[in-house]
């Protein structure tokens, strides 16, 4: 049966062995905000198998607003993606969710990462980067562009052309005025696979940690640590591709960085399951990461596992410039994608090692077949490791 291209996710079932009593999880403050997602700081008690006496400090993913059903269908989505990825060292683990619509709540589990999101570390602790210092040892001066960057901005999102047509769209209505059982009911439907509903994507909101994070200030790291993380995000993404998952949204600010060095991918919302058949898919329009897309995306709305490969680059390049955003100069999407077509691509950071941009550049090869699969990347990226020890 030939599956409607976009919302593949939406058709998996919801496990409910995942359902967590709600009474034993306390939420906290905020981590993150962004227009349509907020991740709160909490503590469940007993949620890790095995360890039923314990409390474990955990991030509850919630929508802003319960009204807000495109909002609500993407994380019912990324739920369901995470249930079918299973769990990776690399990945932000799912650990339960709340779906129990009577109470109105809507809420996922994951795993708390200590350290916050990897472009606010980097921005925050870049002061601290050991091999960037002059010829009489000290620190180089911040570079004012550093400075500018808005960390995880809705302005790194922009709307390409007009939303792609849903099959069955939900009727446009203010959200102020939608029924509390018009939202239960439509959650019920989502969870269940009942009907045969699909929704216009919604503009993608992203958590903002610069709100109220607790994100650790004064880590020193060095290049080895860049050329490590980027190693440990490329065995994630290789096991997401394993997976039939696009990720589509791979960036230095949905990268989450766990206790003892460990990074984790994370923000699944733009996420798809692409079925055995097809390699790639088209995908609808809507608030799109403009400039982390490949350039198959940018023109054909083509995602695959090697526009991901293209995004891979992207982070390693905001990696290895310390938090920069990419395209400085770039303000439009035409211009970037005439900028590209054309055979342009950024200059690489020059605290990157020589083997590392030939790596990065290698991301953005103009055939998505010609650039390296996540498999490559993580023995390439794991040789660099053993040389900069
Ligand atoms: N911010 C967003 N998601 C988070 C998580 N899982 N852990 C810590 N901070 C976060």
């Amino acid at each position: 049966r030939k599956l409607p291209l976009d919302g593949q996710s939406e058709l998996l079932p919801y496990d409910k062995t995942w359902e967590f009593p709600r009474e034993r999880l306390k939420i906290g403050k905020q981590l993150g905000a962004g227009c349509f997602g907020r991740v709160l700081k909490g503590q469940a008690e007993g949620i890790i198998p095995g360890e039923e006496s314990k409390t474990e400090i955990v991030a509850v993913k919630m929508v802003r607003s319960y009204a807000d059903l495109n909002a609500l269908a993407s994380l019912v989505s990324e739920l369901k993606i995470l249930i079918h990825l299973g769990s990776h060292l690399n990945i932000v683990n799912l650990l339960g969710a709340c779906t129990d619509v009577s109470t109105g709540d809507f809420l996922v589990i994951v795993e708390y990462c200590h350290f916050g999101n990897l472009l606010n570390h980097l921005l925050a602790n870049r002061h601290c980067y050991n091999d960037q210092v002059d010829e009489n040892g000290e620190l180089t001066p911040l570079n004012p562009s550093f400075q500018n960057r808005i960390s995880c901005g809705e302005s790194d999102y922009l709307h390409m052309g007009t939303p792609a047509l849903a099959l069955a769209p939900i009727p446009v209505k203010s959200e102020r005025k939608r029924s509390r059982k018009e939202t239960t009911d439509y959650l019920t439907m989502l969870l269940t696979n009942r009907g045969s509903v699909s929704f216009t994507r919604a503009p993608q909101g992203q958590p903002n940690d610069e709100d109220g994070s607790d994100v650790p200030i004064n880590q020193p790291f060095s290049t080895r640590d860049l050329i490590c993380w980027s190693f440990q995000i490329a065995r994630g993404m290789d096991y997401l591709s394993g997976r039939n998952v696009i990720h589509g949204d791979l960036a230095a600010r949905n990268v989450l960085l766990a206790a003892n060095g460990v990074v984790k991918i994370a923000d699944f919302g733009l996420s798809r399951k692409v079925y055995q058949d097809s390699n790639y898919k088209k995908k609808g329009e809507g608030m799109l990461p403009v400039k982390w897309m490949a350039l198959e995306s940018l023109t054909d709305r083509i995602f695959s596992s090697q526009s991901d490969v293209w995004a891979f680059g992207i982070t390693m390049w905001e990696i290895f410039s310390l938090g920069k955003t990419p395209y400085p100069d770039m303000e439009d999407i035409g211009g970037l994608m005439q900028h590209l077509e054309c055979g342009g691509r950024m200059v690489i950071p020059r605290n990157c090692p020589n083997g590392v941009a030939q790596i990065i550049l290698r991301c953005w090869k103009a055939d998505p077949n010609v650039r390296p699969t996540f498999a490559n990347l993580e023995h390439m990226l794991g040789d660099w490791m053993e040389e900069s020890v």
